[in-house]
């Protein structure tokens, strides 16, 4: 059986012009950058800097957000280098096919379906709560049983079946709604860094790094692997709970790498996949470490509300209606997150079916639109179903791992690309490889220890069943073990291949 088996970067490229399975390229550099921050920006800023700050880490939640920052630049540098290398759809799941071979390349689709599935879920229900205290601050309160926490969160399945609708029809008109919804956004953390200026006290930075303090609610299956490891007594804040934060507060970054994920849909994919990522990438670790500096700075963390703490600061100083403008500014901004990841679903999706790792009728793009319309609708149906009947909003960190998992294998994955295919275009290379890939890989495996054992155990059964599914379906149906494939990157091979571009060239 053979599971290292790899998809030349060649065929990945020229399966992107089989008429059947083309997308629409129409995206710029503007367009991914501006789809990067809309996904990046969004529950994560808007409810876990808070409660980050007040169970972990204190006024320095700023320093985790500066780690999970330096973590995800290390990531994105090899991001970037594969994308404009391997410019097709499905990000680090077609990269690892190229560089790591099948299993690894299934089970990082695997962790990325979890990163955008559970992602879409979480974050509609994020929307849906602060959906329910903007109407309440208007006045006109949702019936409990349909809002968030209800037996039924209704409004997050609208949230999900009007998103997937969009994104249905059309990428640009998705990237034209997003364009709208994204300038609304910025300009709410915008307004809460440059409000919220006025009303910092000093005192609160003090003490900056709170001391180390046992931690009742962590122990067990709530601590730390690493805490679990080592055996040592649950604790928050010191040093550790700025680990702890960083490895928390990286879900308020993910999204990133989602860009990657609309490679076959970008104009010029080598030259503004990585300009799009590392700048989307930039402009919200700016904006994020200003937020949490000001928000700890306008209340003492222990004050923080954990649940809406943005919001709840300005609250506390008496501005209410700035706490609504907020709260109006969230609903607006988590729309585009979900909207993005429900996007870097199916176009993950998209790519594993197109290889027949998954049923490969679903790749069919629809004839006019251009879009992978079957993918799009199950995709909708299952997030709808999931944000709006399970009780998903709590589980960020399995988001969070699914992730750092990806990213572990990203980083690999490009050192190894580099030895077995020296001779490959590289219009944007990983400066310092090995060691830059290297260190990429075990800042993220450091902050995957950082989560708790209840995540890991979850993780687990996750990667459990995605192995089953591989063994028991991927691995015979894949397009690249089938008898008559041919790979184009073989030197002896004088078969005719596709230009991206379209137009025949013979080898
Ligand atoms: N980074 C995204 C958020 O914070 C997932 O909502």
């Amino acid at each position: 059986m053979n599971i290292m088996r790899t998809k030349s970067v060649e065929q990945s490229v020229a399966d992107t012009d089989e008429p059947e399975f083309r997308l629409k390229k129409s995206l710029s550099a503007l367009d991914l950058t501006l789809f990067g921050v809309g996904v990046v920006i969004g529950a994560g800023i808007f409810t876990l800097t808070g409660r980050a700050a007040h169970e972990v880490a204190g006024p320095a939640i700023v320093v985790s957000f500066i780690v999970a920052a330096v973590a995800c630049a290390l990531a994105a540098m090899c991001y970037a280098e594969f994308a404009s290398t391997v410019p097709v759809s499905g990000s680090a799941y077609t990269f690892s096919y190229a560089a790591l071979g099948e299993l690894l390349a299934w089970i990082i689709g695997w962790d990325l379906i979890l990163e955008m599935f559970l992602g879409a879920s979480v974050v509609a229900q994020g929307w849906s709560a602060y959906l329910g205290v903007l109407l309440e601050q208007l006045g006109a309160p949702i019936p409990e049983a349909i809002g968030y926490g209800g037996t039924v969160d209704v409004m997050a399945i609208l949230l999900v079946l009007v998103l997937g609708g969009l994104m249905t029809f059309g990428i640009k008109e998705s990237m034209r709604v997003n364009l709208v919804l994204v300038a609304v956004k910025l300009f709410i953390v915008l307004f809460v860094i440059f409000a919220g200026i006025g009303f910092i006290d000093p005192a609160n930075y003090s003490p900056f790094v709170p001391p180390e303090a046992a931690r009742e609610a962590a122990t067990g299956l709530h601590q730390p692997l690493l805490q679990f490891l080592s055996g040592a007594e649950p604790t928050a804040f010191g040093i550790g709970g700025i680990f702890a934060g960083a490895a928390l507060v990286f879900f308020a970054y993910i999204g990133f790498d989602v860009v990657a994920t609309t490679a076959e849909e970008t104009r010029r994919p080598q030259r503004d996949l990585p300009i799009g990522i590392i700048a989307s990438l930039v402009i919200c670790t700016v904006l994020y470490c200003a937020v949490a500096l000001v928000v700890t700075g306008m209340v003492s963390y222990d004050q923080l509300d954990p649940a809406a703490a943005l919001a709840n600061a300005f609250a506390q100083h008496g501005a209410t209606w700035m706490a609504t403008v907020i709260s109006a500014g969230a609903v607006a901004g988590l729309t585009t997150v979900v909207l993005t990841l429900l996007i870097g679903a199916t176009r993950i999706i998209f790519a594993m079916s197109r290889d027949a790792l998954l049923p490969a009728g679903l790749a069919k793009v629809h004839p006019t639109r251009r879009t992978p319309w079957l993918i799009s609708i199950i995709v909708t149906l299952v997030v709808a179903v999931v944000a709006g009947f399970t009780p998903v909003g709590i589980l960020e960190e399995m988001v969070n791992i699914g992730t750092l998992s990806a990213f572990v294998l990203v980083s690999i994955g490009v050192i190894a690309l580099r030895r077995t295919r020296p001779d490959l275009p590289r219009p944007f290379r990983v400066p310092w490889n090995p060691w830059l890939p290297a260190l990429s890989a075990l800042v993220c495996l450091y902050l995957m220890l950082n989560l708790t054992v209840e995540t890991w155990l979850r993780f687990l059964v996750w990667l459990a069943i995605g192995i089953i599914i591989y063994f028991g379906y991927s691995h015979r149906h894949s397009r690249v073990g089938q008898p008559g494939y041919i790979d184009p990157s073989l030197p002896h091979v004088v078969a005719p291949v596709r230009k991206a571009e379209g137009g025949e060239q013979t080898r």
